[in-house]
């Protein structure tokens, strides 16, 4: 089993400020993959951490007045409170202060210092502290940094170099050997025509500062940032110390999560370091895009900086994460507003999973008295979802092999979204209504069991979600059924389950419906105009009336129910001057679905009928011919 090991990374942040959403984003990848691997039984050791030294830290402190360790103390404090709230569950937290940090990276210097691959020299050149970057004024943009666009500095002072150039060749070698090392293949490329146009020795130390680890070999110069901050990735594992059991188990199973800003700190100098170390290289390195607020970076200075902590309070954690799983397109830049958080929270959560759990649970107390039935009469509708919903837990395996979170999160959504649909194509209901028994046992059977696969894995995305949903299905106790190896089985839940229904998963959010006033030169009547995607905001749907009766004491109310295509709705409506209830079973009807539920005269009304009014004279609306039930109207 010694292949089972997992390890993954994300990078180490500057405690210079607190964190954002961009930083979140990161963080959650590498928190779903680390769950991910151990839901498959992988053995995962996923690190995180904070990288608290160099000159951009050393500034801060001061302007804080502050001695640099009280200020990163601070602030790596707010670090792990947000890793806690948004459910990210490290195996360690590495901080670049901390003495086995610092022995590793001393021990690494020396190692290489003594091998020869590092020398002295005098450093002339440019210096980014926000990037913590060095520059050459060729590289430089209109005399700004090429990576930020903000100011540089001119630096001159001996410095020690790693040979860095001589591992050019060697570097293209590799990764063209390995077609997945750098991932996606845009960075790839990236990285490759980068290196082909040539690489120069990396300067690794200062001295115009002190807030670093001193090099072993000359305490007056300290370590260059990048070089002390990607050692964490294996001075977290005990590298070159007496118990490096840690190092020897992990590594280089290494996968390392990072923003495409850091590319090449990962995927050209690190790997140098190691080859000149003689330590192999980590298995794979994803940089992925960014998230963009309003079409540009998150900075102070533009105000636009997004507080996941805020928006965990607003919406809890697992909205957080499915957000910006599925809205970030592969390995491309994606974009963060409240609006699109809302709209995905209320259709793929609210929806469409939070829905079928609902509508499953209501039809099982209603028709077996709150108990799960044992399946028995298989159709090939029943086949068909049972085979997409088999292949399931393949196709997220291999979309997150690739790191395409959005495409793993929407295969799990096609199959939610099949499976709603067979709620409408069996309806149950009329199962119900027609005794057809074991039919109905075996649907709402199939309902139970398709959620149950879509639990689990939605899990490592999501996983405030399977503890909630494993109570309301009344499967808490039974763990056998909350594993990865349980879904390659169908027919295994047992059945008599008591299931215990909650509130909702995702109870809906007020979405900002802006209907715009304004008044067109033409008209000019005043009559506020709306967009279409204000009118699709309606859900208008077609439904049949199963029962109609007469609210008692009131002179126009009835209290009408309809099949909205497998779904029953209590409406109350002022229409018994006009219609008696033996006039409208049967008749179908236009209904707005997704009208706010009012309790009128103590009856819960869940949408509104469709009518035509001329002063008194009002008709119904009804569809020109037959159509099924729940079919939308637009
Ligand atoms: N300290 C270095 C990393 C050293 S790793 C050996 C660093 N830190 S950072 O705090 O500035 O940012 C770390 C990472 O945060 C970025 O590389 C990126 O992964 C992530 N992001 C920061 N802003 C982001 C967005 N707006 N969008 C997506 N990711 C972003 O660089």
């Amino acid at each position: 089993m010694g292949e089972r090991v997992f390890y993954v990374t994300t990078p180490i942040y500057y405690p210079s400020d607190r964190l954002h959403i961009g930083h979140a984003l990161t963080t959650t990848m590498a928190d779903t993959l680390a769950r991910f691997k151990r839901l498959q039984g992988y053995d995962v050791y996923f690190l995180t951490g904070s990288d608290e030294h160099g000159q951009k830290i050393q500034r801060k402190a001061q302007e804080a007045n502050l001695s640099p360790q009280e200020y990163v103390d601070r602030i790596v404090a707010s670090f792990k409170d947000l890793w806690q709230r948004l459910y990210i569950s490290y195996n360690d937290f590495i901080r670049t202060t901390e003495p086995r940090h610092k022995k590793v990276v001393q021990y690494l210097l020396q190692k290489l210092y003594d091998k020869g691959e590092i020398y002295k020299s005098q450093y002339v050149g440019w210096y980014c502290t926000p990037c913590e970057s060095f520059f050459t004024q060729r590289q430089l943009r209109e005399g700004r940094c090429p990576d930020c666009g903000r100011p540089v500095e001119l630096v001159r002072e001996e410095s020690y170099f790693f040979r860095m150039s001589k591992y050019r060749e060697a570097l293209l070698k590799y990764i063209e050997e390995h077609p997945d090392f750098i991932l996606p293949l845009s960075r790839r490329n990236e990285v490759i025509s980068f290196l082909q146009g040539g690489l120069e020795d990396l300067c690794i130390s200062r001295t115009t500062f002190d807030w670093g680890i001193p090099l072993p070999f000359d305490p007056q110069h300290v370590t260059y940032v990048w070089f002390d901050a990607l050692v964490n990735y294996i001075s977290a594992l005990g590298y070159g110390t007496e118990d490096d059991s840690l190092f020897r188990k992990y590594w280089p199973s290494a996968v390392h999560i990072v923003g495409k800003d850091i590319i090449r700190f990962h995927a050209v100098i690190w790997p140098a370091i190691l080859m000149a170390a003689g330590i192999s290289l980590p298995r794979q390195i994803f940089g992925h895009g960014w998230l963009l607020v309003e079409g540009s970076k998150m900075s102070k200075s533009k105000g636009n900086v997004v507080d996941p902590i805020e928006l965990i309070e607003r919406y809890g954690a697992d909205a957080i994460r499915y957000f910006l799983l599925r809205e970030m397109p592969y390995g491309a830049d994606g974009t963060y507003s409240e609006e699109a958080l809302i709209h995905r929270f209320n259709t793929d959560l609210a929806n469409d999973f939070g829905n079928l759990l609902n509508r499953t649970l209501t039809m099982i107390e209603k028709f077996r008295g709150g108990r799960l039935p044992a399946p028995s009469q298989y159709s090939p509708q029943d086949e068909e979802l049972k085979a997409k919903a088999l292949s399931l837990p393949g196709e997220v395996e291999e979309a997150l092999s690739r790191f395409e979170f959005s495409k793993a999160l929407g295969a799990i959504w096609k199959v939610v979204n099949r499976t709603n649909k067979y709620i409408e194509e069996t309806a149950p209901w009329d199962l119900n209504r027609k005794g057809e028994k074991s039919r109905l046992d075996t649907v709402l059977y199939n309902l139970v069991e398709v959620i149950r696969r879509a639990t689990i894995l939605v899990g490592p995305f999501m996983p405030g979600v399977p503890p909630r949903v494993w109570q309301q299905l009344g499967l808490e106790g039974l763990k056998e059924l909350h594993t990865w190896e349980s879904l390659s089985s169908w027919e295994i839940l047992p059945s008599g389950v008591e299931i215990k229904k909650g509130p909702p998963l995702f109870p809906r959010l007020e979405e900002k419906v802006e209907i715009s006033a304004e008044k067109t030169s033409e008209e000019g009547e005043g009559v506020p105009q709306v967009s279409l995607e204000d009118f699709l905001r309606l859900r208008l749907q077609v439904a049949r009336v199963v029962e109609a009766e007469r609210v008692p004491n009131t002179g126009k109310l009835l209290k009408i129910i309809v099949d909205l295509g497998g779904e029953e709705r209590t409406l109350v409506s002022g229409i018994a001057d006009k219609y008696r209830p033996e006039e409208l079973v049967g008749k179908q009807v236009v209904v707005i679905a997704n009208l706010k539920p009012a309790t009128i005269r103590g009856i819960r009304s869940e949408g509104m009928l469709l009518t035509a009014i001329d002063g008194e004279d009002i008709t119904l609306l009804v569809p020109d011919r037959p159509i099924k039930n729940g079919s939308l109207v637009r």
